[in-house]
């Protein structure tokens, strides 16, 4: 079963989108090769009108990074900026990010005991009711629409954690134990619910382990920072952890070198890392970098320029080119070559988004945790996707539905965007990144379906109802692990 942790008991359905959702998206951008800009493609183009003129002010707008508005209290406008600062900074910005409003990661308040169910579509209606109640519960509450994430962190507790627990305590035994420490860093926490769970296992299964564990949160949000905290503080005196250290920094923002061996971990953290989107010409295959304009009324205009001036996403092009990627953006040159006979033809290629925030997270890796093992996991696909290869989900809560929309150009704030990540890719990027390695040179990088770990570390009759089926099996299986 294929899930998008924010929609798993709403329609997927692609509604048209409303004004009130994307009110402010232009749409096509103009041909302007003086300038360097240059018109997408449409699946269409022969039906499209001809291309407007080329919004001529937004030549003149001031280049921004997501790091240089920070402080602004409201999204700017007659600006122009990358594909990534504008995804950044709609996620991320202080004042009126989607991180910064409310978000809640559901947490059941007892563990399931799967085992007293009589099948999955049990677990299915407890779950569709408790979310109910929360869902009736943050209407009553909130002005703005709420995130209700769901993960299988907090579905499957405490036996997924106690599966990433297995793995980690089974390597460092056979690597470290006795003469180094357990030392493990998770970014991206949430609840604290998989620290708890995974320092609870060492507790109980592993003492000797125990007495030489520590565990560092690194936790963007001021907010889950808090609860992280809290997590521990409701505990009996005697049951509270005390290897547990919280840091309320972005991973971006790291700057201690940690020269230790240590376990990195990060569970549906990197899809929400800004991407970049890019086209390429149809005839020489060169790559444009996509920007976005904001005019004076807030309406935004997506163009493109040829790739060069943004470091980061040239390096992310010439480290990938090394693993002899073949985009699938360029996969079928005849068709572009028939639409070239069209009037209006497009000179791009479709959109490719590229993972440039998560090229630099394995950058901060190589720099700050020279000794890391790292243990991520997320979705390898999505349903409802812009179009485009490896496009976002971009989606909001309204009157209780998921609404997925169709472009990533909406108000910031309000949506969470969130992509795929293609882990094949990942695997031989981190290697040339991170071991300086080539792809494919070293067996211990590995890439796992959800299912696959689950099967080898989890403790499975735990989770098994009375029917034989199993929930923590069946479903997340677009999720992969990337572990090295
Ligand atoms: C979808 S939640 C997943 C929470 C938890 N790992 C789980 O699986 O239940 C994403 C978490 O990553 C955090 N996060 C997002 N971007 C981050 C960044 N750049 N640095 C550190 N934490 C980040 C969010 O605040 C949140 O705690």
């Amino acid at each position: 079963m294929h899930c998008a942790r924010r929609s798993l008991f709403n329609s997927t359905r692609r509604p048209q989108v409303s004004g009130w959702i994307a009110r402010r998206y232009k749409g096509h951008s103009a041909q302007d090769n003086k300038n360097n800009l240059v018109r997408p493609t449409s699946i269409f183009p022969f039906l499209d009108p001809p291309a407007p003129e080329a919004n001529a002010a937004h030549r003149y707008y001031p280049r921004k990074t997501a790091a240089d508005i920070t402080t602004s209290r409201s999204p700017p406008t007659r600006i122009k900026m990358l594909t990534r600062d504008f995804i950044d900074d709609s996620l991320y910005n202080p004042n009126y990010g989607y991180f910064s409003k409310q978000a809640v990661i559901f947490s059941p308040e007892t563990d399931f005991d799967f085992t007293e169910m009589r099948d999955h579509m049990e677990f299915m209606n407890v779950l569709a009711q408790m979310y109910k109640e929360l869902e009736n519960d943050a209407d009553e509450v909130d002005e703005v629409a709420r995130q209700v994430w769901h993960t299988p962190t907090e579905l499957f507790k405490p036996w997924y954690g106690y599966a990433i627990a297995k793995y980690m305590v089974s390597e460092y035994k056979l690597n470290q134990f006795p003469h180094q420490d357990l030392i493990i860093y998770e970014m991206g926490a949430g609840n604290g619910t998989l620290m708890m769970n995974i320092l609870d296992y060492i507790q109980k299964y592993e003492p000797s382990v125990y007495k030489r564990t520590q565990y560092n949160i690194i936790e963007i949000s001021g907010k889950l920072a808090e609860r992280q905290s809290e997590r521990q503080e409701v505990r009996d005196l005697t049951e509270q952890h005390t290897c547990v250290k919280i840091i309320n920094k972005s991973i971006f923002d790291w700057d201690i070198h940690v020269p230790d061996q240590c376990f990195f971990l990060g569970m549906e953290v990197i899809d929400n890392f800004a991407h970049d989107v890019i086209r390429y010409d149809t005839e020489t295959a060169q790559p444009y970098q996509g920007l976005v304009s904001i005019d004076d009324k807030g309406d935004y205009t997506e163009f493109f320029e040829p790739v060069g001036s943004d470091p980061l996403i040239a390096r992310y092009l010439a480290t990938r080119k090394q693993t002899h990627y073949k985009t699938p953006a360029l996969a079928n040159p005849m068709w572009y070559k028939l639409l070239k006979m069209l009037p209006y033809a497009p000179n791009l290629s479709k959109a490719e988004f590229i993972p440039t925030k998560l090229y630099a997270f394995l950058e901060v890796l190589k720099e700050y945790f020279p000794q890391h093992r790292l243990v991520l996991s997320d979705f390898s696909e999505l349903p409802d996707a812009v179009e485009g290869v490896d496009g976002p989900v971009v989606q909001t809560r309204y009157k209780g539905t998921m609404v997925p929309c169709s472009t990533y150009m909406v108000q910031p704030g309000w949506f969470d965007i969130f992509f795929p990540t293609n882990f094949e890719v990942l695997r031989d990027m981190y290697l040339m990144v991170c071991r300086d390695a080539r792809a494919g040179s070293d067996k211990s990088v590995k890439v796992l379906t959800h299912r696959d770990f689950c099967e080898r570390y989890g403790e499975i009759e735990r989770t098994t109802t009375r029917s034989g089926e199993n929930p923590m099996l069946m479903y997340y299986e677009n999720m992969k692990f990337l572990i090295t």
